[in-house]
């Protein structure tokens, strides 16, 4: 006889984030940091019953869509955002006309527990009725890392101090809106039909999405519960009306299958064959595929830190999100600022993936890394787009990108009476010498050559004439690179950006030493590129002269690179104290004044250093952090990754702890 929970929590705690209660305060972070994400959707960890403050999503990876009307009040056109999809494990309980539901009843007991090692969330919990009856609940969620189009849900009830009336319904509910109401969907059939597979269609991108459910209630004893499907416009679910014996307990047990038209050309037949593949499984056969599955990856990715339980299970934390954060399946899509948990920056790509998630996938599974920098090539043509539309050449990525590669950062923001022009999709340029950066570095790594010839090259070269081309010869002689935002967005319009033009040269080296040795190893492959990009020796060589030529920032005789041109007189900020939980800097000092302060919003240089670490002497990199790391407000959380790992390096080992 199958068990009724087919799963046993992994037992030792470092594994596990558990959580007890009920808190309407910060539930909402909690289904962000538990969700269930497996790099082909991602599904917060929201009550399946529903709740006031519950914000369910799930987010299937790279499916966008553009609303009619503007998605914000702070915007004034509409922009492409990634879409909530069906909630899938949505549920409805009711016992006796009472519906079991945390706003309904009285909570005795709750706990919920993410295992990161299983890939599973557990909840537990007991609720008393207004009429005095007692229920406890059981239930599990997985997205599957076997089988990524698979989901799957298990629910236990057992009435503790009662017999009667039991009514579950559970459901594939496609009647979902993303934030401020905002519609995305809409179902592909007339008439709503209980027997087939949910499908709806994003109403401008137009992607289909099918959802298939195969559902199953039986009692302890073995024996299976008739249920009858239903359905309404947007939505099929499955229904069990079933008398409950006090202390008996009962379990559903739910597979889920999820396609979209990015996946096939039928997304509705994949979902249905692979609903009844699932079913002939079985859950417990399912769930051991996803285990295992997690255990290969965790085999590559876990990192041991004896001594110290919380931060093992902190970096377990954020392993677990790394693995869920992108597929190595899927060649169209890349992590956006928030993965899969969350609506914030609306899915959207930046320079996080490749800079700051990118590198650990790198080691760890370089096949995810490889799919991640196939999107990139993907998406040349929006690179290339982006600079011959604002007079250059090559390929410049855009600093926000969704689906397609455009930029997709807002024009402008509409603050009370004022537009304010979002410059970072206009300036924020290093993004294109950061995807060069990791393509370099996964050749570097992998010395995967058949991808460097068919993909990589081609991005590099790119991006290297982009650069050629988006320098100017001052006065002085030198090359600079004039009006950008660097990784401190508290800083526009600047010149000489340091960590835009040494990583500019950085790469414009590169490519002319990739030129030289695909001529050598690959000459047909160097000739068709060349041909195809028609690159010539002359462009080659300024690459070079170029390279030499960029102002560096650096000043022999401070030992000190400066942020940008000018950065040394503006004014001094003492940030002892600093909280950004609390306040930012540019809140605190307004916008227009943080801009005249030496305050930055997030590591800058320091980044610099750490990504061309070898050319820098040992002096330099302790005077340069010395400098700048008490400047630094860490306003943004990608700052404290890289001055934990900058203080290590320093043997400042306290400090890069606290980091
Ligand atoms: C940071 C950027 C980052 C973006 C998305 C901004 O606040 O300054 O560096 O790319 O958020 O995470």
């Amino acid at each position: 006889m199958t068990p009724l929970l087919p799963f046993a929590l992994t037992e030792d705690p470092r594994w596990l984030l558990a959580f007890d209660g009920f808190d309407p305060e910060r539930e909402r972070q909690l289904e962000a940091v538990c969700s269930l994400v497996n790099g082909y959707q991602g599904t917060r960890a929201a009550l399946e019953e529903g709740h006031p403050v519950s914000r369910p999503a799930t987010f299937v990876a790279g499916v966008f869509n553009t609303p009619a009307r503007p998605q914000a009040p702070e915007l004034e056109e509409p922009i492409p955002e990634l879409v909530v999809a069906p909630a899938w494990s949505a549920l409805r309980l009711v016992v006796e006309g009472a519906e079991l539901r945390l706003d309904r009843c009285e909570l005795l007991e709750m706990r919920r527990v993410l295992d990161m090692r299983q890939g599973a969330l557990l909840r537990t919990w007991r609720l008393r009725d207004p009429a005095g009856r007692v229920t406890a609940l059981t239930s599990l969620r997985f997205a599957s890392l076997a089988e990524r189009h698979a989901l799957g849900q298990v629910l236990v009830v057992t009435p503790e101090n009662y017999s009667g009336e039991l009514l579950i319904e559970a459901m594939v509910d496609g009647r979902v809106r993303n934030e401020n109401d905002t519609l995305h969907l809409a179902p592909v059939r007339d008439e709503p039909d209980p027997r087939a597979p949910l499908v709806v269609r994003t109403l401008q991108s137009g992607y289909t999405l099918a959802l298939a459910a195969r559902a199953q209630l039986m009692d302890d004893g073995g024996a299976t519960v008739q249920g009858e499907p239903f359905a309404a416009a947007g939505l099929i679910g499955s229904r069990w009306r079933l008398r409950v014996e006090q202390g008996r307990s009962y379990g559903l047990h739910r597979l889920v299958a999820l396609a979209t038209s990015r996946d096939g050309a039928d997304p509705e037949a994949m979902a249905e064959a692979l609903a009844d593949e699932l079913m002939r499984r079985g859950m417990a056969g399912v769930l051991a595929d996803h285990a295992a599955a997690w255990a290969e990856r965790w085999a590559t990715t876990d990192a041991l830190i004896p001594g110290d339980d919380e931060l093992q299970r902190q970096v377990r934390f954020a392993c677990y999100h790394l693995i869920g954060a992108a597929s190595p399946d899927d060649e169209r899509s890349s992590i956006g600022a928030r993965a899969l948990t969350g609506e914030r920056y609306r899915g959207h790509v930046f320079w996080d993936t490749e800079i700051f998630a990118w590198p650990p996938l790198l080691y760890t599974h370089p096949a995810t890394a490889r799919a991640l920098l196939m999107y990139r090539y993907h998406t040349l043509a929006g690179a290339r787009a982006k600079a011959a539309a604002s007079g250059y050449r090559g390929a410049m990525y855009p600093w926000e990108a969704a689906d397609t590669g455009e930029e997709v950062t807002p024009a402008f923001m509409l603050s009370g009476d004022e537009r304010v022009p979002v410059l970072t999709g206009i300036e924020e340029h290093h993004i294109a010498a950061d995807v060069a950066y990791a393509v370099l570095q996964y050749v570097r790594a992998t010395g995967d050559a058949q991808f460097l010839h068919d993909y990589g090259a081609e991005i590099v070269l790119d991006v290297a004439r982009f650069w050629a081309s988006r320098v100017e010869r001052g006065a002085d002689g030198a090359f600079h690179i004039r009006g950008v935002i660097g990784p401190d967005e508290y800083h526009e319009t600047v010149d000489d950006s340091a960590y835009t033009n040494q990583l500019a040269a950085h790469i414009l080296r590169r490519a002319r030493a990739l030129a030289d040795e695909l001529r050598r190893d690959a000459p047909a492959r160097w000739a068709d590129l060349a041909a195809r990009l028609s690159l010539d020796e002359a462009e080659l060589a300024r690459w070079e002269e170029v390279a030499a030529g960029l102002v560096t920032g650096y000043d022999p005789a401070t030992d000190i690179i400066e942020q940008f041109a000018g950065y040394h007189q503006l004014k001094e900020v003492d940030l002892t104290g600093h909280d950004p939980g609390v306040v930012t800097a540019d809140v605190k000092l307004g916008w227009y004044e943080v801009r005249k302060t030496k305050v930055i919003k997030q590591a800058d240089v320091v980044m610099l250093l750490i990504l061309l670490w070898e050319q820098f002497s040992p002096a330099t990199r302790a005077a340069n952090f010395a400098y700048y790391e008490p400047r630094t407000s860490h306003d943004s959380s990608l700052s404290y990754s890289f001055h934990a790992l900058f203080a290590a390096r320093l043997g400042q080992l306290e400090m890069a702890e606290r980091y």
